[in-house]
């Protein structure tokens, strides 16, 4: 067995640094292999922009308490007291500790993104709270923060009823992305759903005496708000404040983080000093879950964890006080013996669907869950009825994979009244209620059309203007098309030489891509050098096209496609394929985690997105033989 021994002494320097080492102070032994007392096997270090916020500090309390529970394993905590460079420095002193797993919450994604990815190469790393730029880590845990300010809005519009509104906006530090994000989400909605109301912006660098002196600087100046939105219930303190110093009336005040301690959101709430706050879980608890899964290489584990925040007004913050559990969980009431889970799958268009179809049914065989499953055949009216038909059985939760974005908002409220809580599966819905579903499991895909995107851009850095491209999507108005098409042009975009002859639905079948791509040859011939196929069936049946018309696919004509199947595994093996993004189909292991978590009263997370690869030539001939599906 391979024994590694390092000797930390921490007592002296971890002091003069600022340090905070859980686990007992001192000497001790690391070892890859010992249970015996006094030998640590993990050493997790856990970087802090700053620690005075109550948010972050309770973050630290959740990660400490659940390493606590891990004899083999310690935490060392640092403060970078809201200075970078600091930070930087105290995630180099932490690699130099020789930490096994790196957790990091950051206040500016940009400084701290390039050490970031660098300790990446060398260690996992868990992104909390607070994200970075880029994809450059293991696994991230973090509220939807765009939804937070979009959800902040609509309270706003609420609370402004038919007033003329004026808003200040009082925002976190000005490069944090959890900032830039729920000012987005908020300016978004408001110029959407009330276009009179105006926003004024400052910046309280999520302070509460920095958000007093800024507001009351602007509110001598004359200004008059309706509104105050503040990123933080810090923040929001610092307005009721300024406020109240300069007594004013009648100016409603929305917060964030929702915390239960002193001048924590939720007393504020209960107080009447503040309208509205969002409990926005700090993810502590799970990323220490998480950090041990990853040290003990589980396999088959998320990409990104994001946490549900909830809304807490005067008419419901009683009962979060009481019992913060019993408002936010949509419990599985479990009538029958064993859970009854009813799954709505779209339809057979694909290999990757019918893995995925393969994966629920072996999924809830081990886990014990009693499955009915259904198919609606690609036919969006039959995947609703089948809906109707599980509520009608009484069944203890639906899962389904929508086959378009719209359209759902009837019958989920309908499951809601009977009880039953919703899980998308793989595809993601707009409803104006978030809360007509429980949580979604599937993949970013977006980032899926980017990458593809990215491959291009890189490949063809020396080709010459212009590279014609002919796009096959996937389904209309499904995410992975809505999706896929966004990433993708985000980035060809940025270069003038990438020209997107037309777009073409295929409907994500082989046949329809074969069908397409013969249109597509009809119309432009020669022309055509890039074939982007949402997924690998379509691009497969495009290469049949192309070979009949006389052309070589991979070489002639470059194909990019996703899903990362085995036939296309072997189709990149043959030359004939250039690139597959990967969309794991294999959801069903965590679907079934997810419902026993429910059962349990175990809140689970709003979004749980799956870590994905890409492949091309080279790697598909090594990685072929290991492709299940
Ligand atoms: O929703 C996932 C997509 O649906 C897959 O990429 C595609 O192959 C499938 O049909």
């Amino acid at each position: 067995m391979r024994l590694r021994k390092v000797l930390i002494k921490l007592t002296i320097l971890g002091t003069a640094l600022g340090l905070i080492f859980f686990g007992g102070f001192g000497e001790f032994t690391k070892s890859r292999t010992a249970n015996s007392p006094g030998q640590v096997e993990f050493l997790i270090g856990v970087s802090q922009p700053n620690l005075n916020g109550s948010w972050q500090i309770q973050m630290n309390k959740e990660i400490k308490n659940e390493i606590a529970r891990h004899d083999d394993t310690r935490v060392i905590f640092t403060d970078a007291a809201q200075d970078n460079e600091q930070q930087i420095q105290d995630i180099n002193t932490l690699m130099r500790y020789g930490v096994d797993l790196l957790i990091v919450s950051v206040d500016n994604a940009i400084t701290l993104t390039p050490v970031i990815s660098e300790v990446y190469k060398k260690i996992p790393v868990i992104v909390l709270g607070r994200g970075v730029k880029g994809y450059d880590y293991t696994l991230y845990i973090g509220s939807d923060n765009q939804l937070n300010g979009k959800m902040a809005a609509k309270e706003a519009i609420r609370l402004l009823g038919n007033a003329q509104g004026q808003i200040i906006e009082i925002a976190g530090n000005k490069d944090s992305l959890q900032a830039e994000e729920r000012s987005r989400g908020f300016h978004e909605t408001i110029r959407k759903e009330s276009s009179h109301t105006r926003i004024q912006s400052i910046n309280g660098n999520w302070l509460k005496d920095n958000a007093e002196d800024e507001l009351k600087g602007l509110l001598k100046s004359g200004v008059k708000p309706n509104l105050i939105y503040a990123h933080n219930d810090a923040m929001a303190l610092g307005a009721y404040n300024a406020i109240k110093q300069l007594m004013l009336e009648g100016i409603r005040i929305i917060g964030s983080d929702g915390l239960n301690e002193e001048n924590g959101g939720l007393q504020l709430v209960q107080k009447g000093l503040i309208d509205t706050t969002y409990i926005t879980p700090t993810g502590g608890t799970t990323a220490a879950q998480y950090a041990i899964d990853i040290l003990h290489k589980v396999p088959g584990l998320p990409k990104k964890i994001i946490l549900r925040d909830h809304e807490v007004n005067i008419s419901n913050v009683d009962s979060y006080l009481k019992d913060v559990d019993s408002e936010s969980i949509p419990n599985i009431t479990n009538k029958h013996s064993g859970i009854k889970l009813g799954f709505a799958q779209v339809g057979s268009e694909s290999e990757w669907r019918s893995a995925n179809t393969d994966s629920i049914i072996s999924a809830a065989k081990e886990a014990g869950v009693k499955l009915i499953l259904k198919n609606a055949d690609n036919n969006q009216k039959k995947q609703i009825d089948i809906i109707r038909d599980f509520i009608k059985q009484d069944v203890d939760v639906i899962a389904f994979s929508p086959k378009t974005e719209e359209g759902w908002d009837q019958v989920l409220k309908e499951a809601k009244n009977a009880g039953i809580p919703i899980i998308l599966s793989d595809r993601e819905i707009n409803v104006d209620d978030q809360s007509l579903w429980t949580s979604f499991i599937g993949s970013d895909f977006v980032e899926e059309g980017r990458r593809a995107g990215k491959w291009l851009a890189s490949d063809s850095e020396s080709a010459k203007a212009p590279l014609n491209i002919i796009e096959i999507e996937g389904t209309v108005n499904s995410a992975p098309a809505v999706d896929r098409k966004l990433g993708f042009n985000e980035i060809i975009q940025q270069d003038p030489k990438f020209q997107l002859l037309k777009s073409y639905s295929g409907d994500f079948t082989f046949d329809k891509g074969k069908k397409r791509m013969i249109e597509a040859l009809e119309t432009y011939g020669k022309k055509i050098n890039v074939v982007y196929a949402h997924n690998d069936d379509m691009a497969l049946g495009a290469i049949q096209a192309i070979e009949d018309y006389g052309l070589n696919p991979g070489v002639d004509i470059k194909i990019i496609s996703i899903d990362g199947t085995k036939k296309a595994f072997n189709s990149l093996s043959l030359g004939k394929m250039n690139f597959t993004v990967e969309c794991n189909p294999l959801l069903g292991p965590q679907l079934m985690k997810a419902i026993k978590d429910l059962e349990n009263g175990i809140e689970i997370p709003q979004k749980i997105i799956t870590a994905e690869e890409t492949f091309d030539q080279k790697q598909a001939k090594k990685e072929s033989y290991r492709r299940s599906y």
